[in-house]
């Protein structure tokens, strides 16, 4: 017997590749179990509105490949308060709906973690490009984001390589430098600078300037928005060094676009475990795949962690790009 009967998947906060291949799967993998399933548009926003639609097969065909969210995304001032709170959980109470997929980041997990101390059976997928959620190990959309990156810096390096210029390379990540850490390993960046870890500019610009004398024909810095703003790390380069990068902020572009098979195959595994918890008869838990294994982790305990910084790998990438 299911715990649930009729269920609602919402996508909230900074949208992601791959939302839509978990809407997809929390959708067909309800109806598969014998579920009603609805979709509510923009997020908690679209809850307080009672903006929802009942979901079929055919709602969430041809969406697998496609970046953005169908359900579209807010953020929602309302939902910030205990009364807009109260008010989300009696409307889905009021519609007979017994759990809840919520696909967002540390922000919509808040607010999952509410509506499930008020008694709504609710579970939470990491849908955010910034891999900032722990308990997982990583988060749907960041593998696009990495990409991008990677792809866009790969063709700074073309032109930088031919001038003997250097580049700072702005990237997402307001409090987490994963963006810019699995990004600047992989695309052989001099130096990454990341919220998590102190770093003088200086240094940086001492070093690429030896580089530059010892036969290095570029140099790339990226930085993530947390860190600082690319714009004022290349003034402080130029300072240091007499050196001029050109800098490149990569900005909303690393949130679109279609997801790569990792994040599709990340969004399908996830939203069909999170259906069959909710059936199972579980509440209040953030889903996520640690070493390949399913973990539910209570959401409270998710938004209460702070995700740790891959030293070890940070360092990897500056012994590697020397
Ligand atoms: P993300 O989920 O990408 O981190 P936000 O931080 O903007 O994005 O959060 C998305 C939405 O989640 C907010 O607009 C708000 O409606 C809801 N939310 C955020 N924090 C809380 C909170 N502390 N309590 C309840 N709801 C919250
Ligand atoms: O949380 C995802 C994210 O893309 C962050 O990396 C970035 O700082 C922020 O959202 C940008 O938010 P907005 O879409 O409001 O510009």
């Amino acid at each position: 017997m299911s715990a649930v009967k009729k269920i609602a998947v919402l996508t909230s906060g900074g949208d992601s590749q791959g939302m839509n291949a978990a809407v997809r799967a929390v959708v067909r993998s309800a109806l598969f179990r014998g579920l009603e399933v609805y979709g509510v548009q923009r997020g908690y926003q679209g809850l307080l509105n009672r903006d929802l639609r009942q979901m079929d097969l055919r709602s969430v065909g041809d969406i697998i490949q496609r970046g953005g969210t169908i359900l579209q995304t807010a953020r929602c001032k309302d939902f910030m308060t205990s009364e807009g709170q109260q008010r989300g959980a009696d409307i889905l109470r009021e519609l007979g709906i017994d759990g809840l997929v919520v696909i967002g980041g540390d922000g919509s997990y808040q607010g999952a973690n509410k509506l499930s101390k008020l008694g709504i059976k609710t579970m939470g997928l990491p849908g955010t490009i910034d891999n900032d959620i722990p308990f997982t190990d990583f988060t749907i959309g960041f593998d696009t984001a990495v990409s991008i990156v990677v792809d866009a810096i790969n063709k700074l390096r073309d032109t930088m390589t031919s001038h003997e210029r250097s580049s700072v390379v702005e990237v997402m990540g307001r409090h987490c430098g994963d963006i810019a850490l699995y990004a600047g390993l992989a695309s052989g960046a001099e130096a990454i600078l990341v919220p998590e870890v102190p770093f003088d500019v200086k240094e940086i610009s001492l070093r690429m300037k030896e580089n530059f004398q010892k036969g290095k024909r570029h140099g790339i810095v990226v930085v993530a928005e947390g860190a600082g703003g690319g714009e004022d790390v290349s003034r402080q380069i130029t300072e240091y060094s007499g050196i001029e990068p050109r800098v490149t902020v990569l900005g909303h572009i690393q949130r679109g676009g279609a997801p790569t098979h990792n994040d599709r195959i990340l969004a399908s595994r996830l939203g069909d475990y999170a259906v069959k918890r909710l059936i199972e008869g579980d509440s209040g838990k953030a889903i996520g795949i640690v070493n390949g294994e399913f973990v539910a982790t209570d959401i409270d305990k998710v938004v209460n962690t702070k995700k740790q910084f891959n030293l070890e790998m940070y360092e990897l990438a500056l012994r590697l790009s020397q």
